[in-house]
Protein backbone atom coordinates (compact mmCIF):
# COMPACT_ATOMS: atom_id res chain seq x y z
CA UNK A 1 0.00 0.00 0.00
CA UNK A 2 2.48 2.67 1.17
CA UNK A 3 6.46 3.34 -0.25
CA UNK A 4 7.70 4.64 2.56
CA UNK A 5 8.28 2.23 5.43
CA UNK A 6 6.17 3.05 8.05
CA UNK A 7 6.57 2.97 12.14
CA UNK A 8 4.29 0.68 13.89
CA UNK A 9 3.19 2.42 16.71
CA UNK A 10 0.96 -0.63 18.57
CA UNK A 11 0.42 -4.01 17.52
CA UNK A 12 -2.90 -5.10 18.98
CA UNK A 13 -3.66 -8.85 18.65
CA UNK A 14 -7.01 -9.89 18.01
CA UNK A 15 -8.74 -13.41 18.21
CA UNK A 16 -11.73 -14.61 16.25
CA UNK A 17 -14.01 -17.38 17.55
CA UNK A 18 -16.62 -19.35 16.75
CA UNK A 19 -18.63 -22.52 15.45
CA UNK A 20 -17.08 -24.26 12.28
CA UNK A 21 -18.73 -22.72 9.09
CA UNK A 22 -19.79 -19.15 10.66
CA UNK A 23 -17.29 -17.64 8.18
CA UNK A 24 -14.51 -16.63 10.88
CA UNK A 25 -11.86 -17.22 7.57
CA UNK A 26 -13.70 -15.37 5.42
CA UNK A 27 -14.77 -11.38 7.66
CA UNK A 28 -10.52 -11.89 8.17
CA UNK A 29 -9.56 -11.99 4.63
CA UNK A 30 -12.45 -9.55 4.15
CA UNK A 31 -10.46 -7.34 6.43
CA UNK A 32 -7.15 -8.00 5.38
CA UNK A 33 -7.35 -8.15 1.92
CA UNK A 34 -10.77 -7.36 0.72
CA UNK A 35 -10.80 -10.90 -0.52
CA UNK A 36 -13.80 -13.38 -0.23
CA UNK A 37 -12.98 -17.11 -1.23
CA UNK A 38 -15.99 -18.87 -2.57
CA UNK A 39 -14.81 -22.59 -1.81
CA UNK A 40 -12.87 -21.85 1.23
CA UNK A 41 -11.66 -24.65 3.57
CA UNK A 42 -11.82 -25.38 7.08
CA UNK A 43 -9.09 -23.97 9.24
CA UNK A 44 -6.96 -26.47 10.49
CA UNK A 45 -4.79 -25.16 13.54
CA UNK A 46 -4.26 -21.41 13.85
CA UNK A 47 -3.32 -18.95 11.24
CA UNK A 48 -2.80 -15.29 11.41
CA UNK A 49 -3.38 -12.06 8.97
CA UNK A 50 -2.31 -8.87 9.68
CA UNK A 51 -3.88 -5.29 8.44
CA UNK A 52 -2.26 -1.62 9.23
CA UNK A 53 -4.54 0.90 10.32
CA UNK A 54 -4.52 4.38 11.17
CA UNK A 55 -6.62 5.17 14.69
CA UNK A 56 -6.42 8.46 15.70
CA UNK A 57 -2.99 9.36 13.94
CA UNK A 58 -1.33 6.32 15.13
CA UNK A 59 -0.08 3.36 13.11
CA UNK A 60 -1.68 0.08 14.45
CA UNK A 61 -0.61 -3.43 13.00
CA UNK A 62 -3.78 -5.30 13.58
CA UNK A 63 -3.01 -9.05 14.27
CA UNK A 64 -5.54 -10.58 13.35
CA UNK A 65 -5.54 -14.71 14.83
CA UNK A 66 -7.87 -17.54 13.26
CA UNK A 67 -8.38 -20.97 14.21
CA UNK A 68 -10.80 -23.94 13.89
CA UNK A 69 -14.21 -23.90 14.86
CA UNK A 70 -14.01 -28.10 14.69
CA UNK A 71 -12.60 -29.10 18.13
CA UNK A 72 -10.40 -31.59 17.16
CA UNK A 73 -8.45 -29.16 14.80
CA UNK A 74 -8.48 -26.29 17.64
CA UNK A 75 -5.15 -25.36 19.40
CA UNK A 76 -3.78 -24.91 22.76
CA UNK A 77 -6.28 -22.16 24.05
CA UNK A 78 -4.06 -20.42 26.38
CA UNK A 79 -1.21 -19.81 23.91
CA UNK A 80 -4.10 -18.91 21.30
CA UNK A 81 -5.53 -16.44 23.92
CA UNK A 82 -2.26 -15.13 25.35
CA UNK A 83 -1.79 -11.51 24.98
CA UNK A 84 -5.11 -10.98 22.69
CA UNK A 85 -6.82 -7.44 23.49
CA UNK A 86 -9.71 -7.81 21.77
CA UNK A 87 -11.80 -10.95 20.58
CA UNK A 88 -15.02 -11.36 17.67
CA UNK A 89 -17.02 -14.28 18.79
CA UNK A 90 -18.80 -14.53 15.58
CA UNK A 91 -21.88 -16.77 14.65
CA UNK A 92 -24.08 -17.54 11.56
CA UNK A 93 -27.13 -14.98 11.57
CA UNK A 94 -28.78 -18.26 9.39
CA UNK A 95 -27.80 -20.92 12.22
CA UNK A 96 -29.90 -20.95 15.55
CA UNK A 97 -27.08 -23.60 17.18
CA UNK A 98 -24.29 -21.23 16.34
CA UNK A 99 -25.63 -18.17 18.57
CA UNK A 100 -26.58 -20.40 20.78
CA UNK A 101 -22.92 -21.61 21.27
CA UNK A 102 -21.92 -17.87 21.57
CA UNK A 103 -22.37 -17.92 25.71
CA UNK A 104 -19.64 -20.82 25.47
CA UNK A 105 -17.29 -19.05 23.44
CA UNK A 106 -17.35 -16.38 25.60
CA UNK A 107 -16.96 -18.17 28.76
CA UNK A 108 -14.18 -19.99 26.70
CA UNK A 109 -12.65 -16.35 26.79
CA UNK A 110 -13.31 -14.93 30.36
CA UNK A 111 -11.40 -18.27 31.06
CA UNK A 112 -8.13 -17.80 29.14
CA UNK A 113 -7.99 -14.47 28.09
CA UNK A 114 -7.00 -11.34 30.02
CA UNK A 115 -9.17 -9.55 32.15
CA UNK A 116 -9.58 -6.32 29.84
CA UNK A 117 -9.94 -8.31 26.86
CA UNK A 118 -12.59 -6.25 24.18
CA UNK A 119 -15.21 -8.51 22.99
CA UNK A 120 -17.33 -8.37 19.83
CA UNK A 121 -20.07 -10.54 19.16
CA UNK A 122 -20.38 -10.50 15.41
CA UNK A 123 -23.72 -11.88 13.70
CA UNK A 124 -22.41 -13.02 10.24
CA UNK A 125 -24.09 -13.63 6.47
CA UNK A 126 -26.32 -10.85 7.08
CA UNK A 127 -26.59 -10.92 3.39
CA UNK A 128 -28.94 -14.17 3.62
CA UNK A 129 -31.49 -12.35 4.67
CA UNK A 130 -34.78 -15.12 3.46
CA UNK A 131 -32.27 -17.57 5.50
CA UNK A 132 -32.06 -15.89 8.61
CA UNK A 133 -32.98 -17.61 11.72
CA UNK A 134 -31.44 -15.41 14.66
CA UNK A 135 -33.11 -11.73 15.14
CA UNK A 136 -31.22 -8.60 15.90
CA UNK A 137 -33.06 -7.98 18.99
CA UNK A 138 -32.04 -11.66 20.08
CA UNK A 139 -28.57 -11.00 19.78
CA UNK A 140 -28.72 -7.22 21.03
CA UNK A 141 -30.03 -8.29 23.89
CA UNK A 142 -27.44 -10.90 24.91
CA UNK A 143 -24.81 -8.27 23.89
CA UNK A 144 -25.70 -5.95 26.26
CA UNK A 145 -26.46 -8.37 28.97
CA UNK A 146 -22.68 -9.35 28.63
CA UNK A 147 -21.51 -6.59 27.96
CA UNK A 148 -20.71 -6.84 24.46
CA UNK A 149 -19.95 -5.07 21.31
CA UNK A 150 -22.16 -6.03 18.45
CA UNK A 151 -21.94 -6.00 14.72
CA UNK A 152 -23.89 -7.77 11.87
CA UNK A 153 -21.94 -8.44 8.99
CA UNK A 154 -21.37 -9.91 5.51
CA UNK A 155 -17.93 -10.62 4.55
CA UNK A 156 -19.73 -11.80 1.13
CA UNK A 157 -20.41 -8.88 0.38
CA UNK A 158 -18.39 -7.03 2.90
CA UNK A 159 -20.81 -4.92 4.78
CA UNK A 160 -19.71 -3.98 7.99
CA UNK A 161 -16.90 -5.69 7.96
CA UNK A 162 -13.85 -3.08 8.48
CA UNK A 163 -16.64 -0.95 10.35
CA UNK A 164 -16.36 -3.37 13.25
CA UNK A 165 -12.65 -4.02 13.14
CA UNK A 166 -12.46 -0.58 13.69
CA UNK A 167 -14.74 0.08 16.42
CA UNK A 168 -13.24 -3.06 17.83
CA UNK A 169 -9.72 -1.35 17.58
CA UNK A 170 -10.68 1.44 18.78
CA UNK A 171 -12.24 0.38 21.70
CA UNK A 172 -9.01 -1.56 23.09
CA UNK A 173 -7.10 1.93 21.96
P1 LIG B 1 -13.81 -23.20 10.37
O1 LIG B 1 -12.48 -22.90 9.76
O2 LIG B 1 -14.26 -24.61 10.12
O3 LIG B 1 -13.89 -22.85 11.82
O4 LIG B 1 -14.91 -22.26 9.58
P2 LIG B 1 -14.99 -20.68 9.44
O5 LIG B 1 -15.79 -20.12 10.53
O6 LIG B 1 -13.63 -20.10 9.24
O7 LIG B 1 -15.85 -20.48 8.09
P3 LIG B 1 -15.38 -20.02 6.63
O8 LIG B 1 -14.84 -18.65 6.65
O9 LIG B 1 -14.50 -21.09 6.08
O10 LIG B 1 -16.77 -19.99 5.87
C1 LIG B 1 -17.65 -21.12 5.88
C2 LIG B 1 -18.60 -21.05 4.69
O11 LIG B 1 -19.48 -19.94 4.81
C3 LIG B 1 -17.89 -20.89 3.34
O12 LIG B 1 -18.57 -21.68 2.40
C4 LIG B 1 -18.05 -19.43 3.03
O13 LIG B 1 -18.08 -19.19 1.64
C5 LIG B 1 -19.41 -19.10 3.67
N1 LIG B 1 -19.49 -17.70 4.11
C6 LIG B 1 -18.62 -17.05 4.93
N2 LIG B 1 -19.01 -15.80 5.16
C7 LIG B 1 -20.17 -15.61 4.48
C8 LIG B 1 -21.07 -14.50 4.31
O14 LIG B 1 -20.91 -13.41 4.86
N3 LIG B 1 -22.19 -14.72 3.54
C9 LIG B 1 -22.42 -15.91 2.92
N4 LIG B 1 -23.53 -16.01 2.17
N5 LIG B 1 -21.58 -16.97 3.05
C10 LIG B 1 -20.48 -16.83 3.81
Amino acid sequence: ESVMPEKIDYVFKVVVIGDSAVGKTQILSRFTKNEFCFDSKSTIGVEFQTRTVTIKSKLIKAQIWDTAGQERYRAVTSAYYRGALGAMVVYDVTKRQSFDHVARWVEELRAHADNSIVIMLIGNKADLVELRAVPTEDALEFAEDQGLFFAETSALNGDNVDKAFFQLLEEIY
